[in-house]
């Protein structure tokens, strides 16, 4: 991989690819809406870039993409944020960093969703929970209409406990928990694996180790 391009860089799911990004000796720009995180970008060996996704138009975005070999959209409005925030983050942020991608002529687009995103919400689900859905759903969509390299990863609950390397990986999957660092070694080896153009599939902790889960998930695809 040249370069990888991670919007959303400060998240807690990015923070740990950026480390195996390091590892691994590849290079990466961050993009960052705290100019104190662009400057932690810099101390996890990449570049930071200060935008933020709501405001910032698609040459922006677009220059910052320029010259990395793929985008990963890391993003998200998180937890406490109110509807709003889920459309012009999770949805919007993701739009624009596709138009972006493309017009950067970057054609490889990892996206970081969500499990079960695809069904239908509980009536009783909170107004913020249906926003989250939705929006994630839709950003989902858009990104399978268009012309890019795109993988959507799906993760189940996320946890901050130490990752064990040992997932499950299939299109659709019972709920369940990943920690983040597993979900970031799975991008990262989603990014070196041309095969998983084009795929989406449900992510949580399991018994496989990462590189024969994605090339059982690959090899269904092509049988399928
Ligand atoms: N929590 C779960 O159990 C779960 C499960 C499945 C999928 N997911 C999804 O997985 C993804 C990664 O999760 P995570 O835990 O790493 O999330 P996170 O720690 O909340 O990181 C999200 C990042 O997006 C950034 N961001 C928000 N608005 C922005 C803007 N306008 N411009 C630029 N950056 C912006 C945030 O920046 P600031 O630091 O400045 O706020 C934050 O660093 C998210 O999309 C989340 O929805 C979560």
């Amino acid at each position: 991989m040249t370069r990888v391009a991670i919007v959303g860089a400060h998240g807690k799911v990015a923070q740990q690819l950026m480390r195996v990004l390091y590892d691994q000796g590849d290079e990466f720009v961050g993009i960052v809406r705290n100019e104190d995180h662009a400057d932690d970008i810099y101390r996890f060996g990449g570049e930071g870039i200060l935008l933020d996704i709501e405001t910032a138009d698609v040459d922006a975005l677009a220059t910052a993409f320029a010259g990395s070999g793929a985008v990963v959209f890391a993003a998200g409005a998180g937890g406490d944020s109110g509807v709003e925030r889920k459309a012009t983050v999770d949805y919007g942020g993701s739009i624009k960093s596709q138009t972006a991608a493309q017009r950067a002529g970057v054609a490889r687009f990892v996206q970081i969703s969500a499990m079960g995103v695809d069904d239908p919400v509980a009536p009783d689900a909170t107004e913020s929970w249906t926003a989250y859905v939705a929006a994630k759903r839709d950003a989902d969509a858009e990104l399978r209409r268009t012309a890019l390299d795109w993988t959507i990863v799906r993760p189940g609950a996320l946890t901050l406990d130490d990752g064990t390397g040992l997932v499950s990986i299939a299109p659709r999957l019972e709920r369940g928990a990943i920690p983040r660092e597993d979900v970031a070694r799975v991008i990262a080896e989603v990014l070196r694996s041309p095969e998983t153009i084009r795929s989406q599939f449900d992510l949580v902790s399991g018994t496989a180790p990462i590189g024969d889960a994605l090339a059982d998930l690959t090899r269904a695809n092509d049988i399928g």
